[in-house]
C-alpha cells in the first residue's frame, strides 16, 4: 500500500516540474485544509492522487498569473457544497469565479467549500462543462486554458474498490470566459 502511495507522489512531483504556475501547495492527508490564490489570481492547476494508505485524495493547487479582472474585488467562501457521500454541483453565484478551495475529512470522504471572487463590470459566459477530470482511484492533472475561469465543480462519490471498501470522487468543472458587459446601443 505504502509503495503505491509513494509512487503516486513521485508522479505528482515530476509532473509539477513541467508547469509554470508559481503558487503550488499540496494538501495534508485526512485533515482540514484551505487553499487561496493570492489577490488577482484564480485557480489554474488541479492535480490530485489517491492516498491509498489514508483512504483520502491529496490535492496540489496552482494559480494563474495576475489578472486585473479579479484584482481587488470582493471574494466570499461558499457554505459546504456537499455532505459526506453526497453528489454536488456547485456554481459560484452571479459572475463569480473560483480562486480557492477548502475541505475537511471524515470516514472515507471530504466536504468541500469554494472561494468565489466577483469581478465588477464583467459577465461570465460561454460556460462549458469539462469531461470528468479524473477517474475513480486515478490521477487528476487538469490545467484550465488561459483566459478561462473555473466557475463550478460537480462531483459524486462511488465505491471503486469493493474488496477494500475504498470510496473516491470524480470531478467535473464548469469553466467560463469573463468579458466586459457592453450595453446594447438600441
Ligand atoms: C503580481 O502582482 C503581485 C502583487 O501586486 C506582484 O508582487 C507580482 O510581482 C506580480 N507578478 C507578476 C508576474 O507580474
Ligand atoms: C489593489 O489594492 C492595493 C491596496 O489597496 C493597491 O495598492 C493596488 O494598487 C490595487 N491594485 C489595483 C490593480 O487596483
Amino acid at each position: 500500500m505504502m509503495c503505491i502511495f509513494l509512487s503516486s507522489l513521485l508522479v505528482i512531483v515530476c509532473t509539477l516540474t513541467t508547469v509554470t504556475c508559481d503558487v503550488e501547495w499540496t494538501t495534508p492527508a485526512r485533515s482540514e485544509w484551505s487553499f487561496e490564490c493570492p489577490n488577482g489570481r484564480s485557480l489554474k492547476l488541479l492535480q490530485s492522487a489517491r492516498d491509498v494508505a489514508n483512504n483520502d485524495r491529496l490535492w496540489t493547487f496552482g494559480c494563474g498569473g495576475n489578472d486585473s479582472k479579479i484584482t481587488n474585488v470582493t471574494c466570499e467562501w461558499s457554505a459546504y457544497a456537499n455532505d459526506f457521500g453526497q453528489t454536488f454541483n456547485y456554481q459560484c453565484p452571479n459572475d463569480g469565479v473560483i480562486t480557492g478551495m477548502a475541505s475537511y475529512y471524515a470516514g472515507t470522504d471530504r466536504r468541500y467549500q469554494f472561494l468565489c471572487c466577483f469581478p465588477t463590470g464583467y459577465i461570465a459566459h460561454a460556460c462549458v462543462f469539462t469531461p470528468n477530470i479524473n477517474a475513480l482511484g486515478e490521477f487528476m492533472n487538469y490545467r484550465r486554458p488561459d483566459y478561462w475561469y473555473i466557475r463550478g465543480y460537480s462531483s459524486s462519490e462511488s465505491l471503486y474498490h469493493q474488496q477494500f471498501g475504498m470510496y473516491d470522487r470524480m470531478f467535473t468543472l464548469n469553466i467560463c470566459k469573463l468579458d466586459k458587459l457592453v450595453p446594447s446601443k438600441c
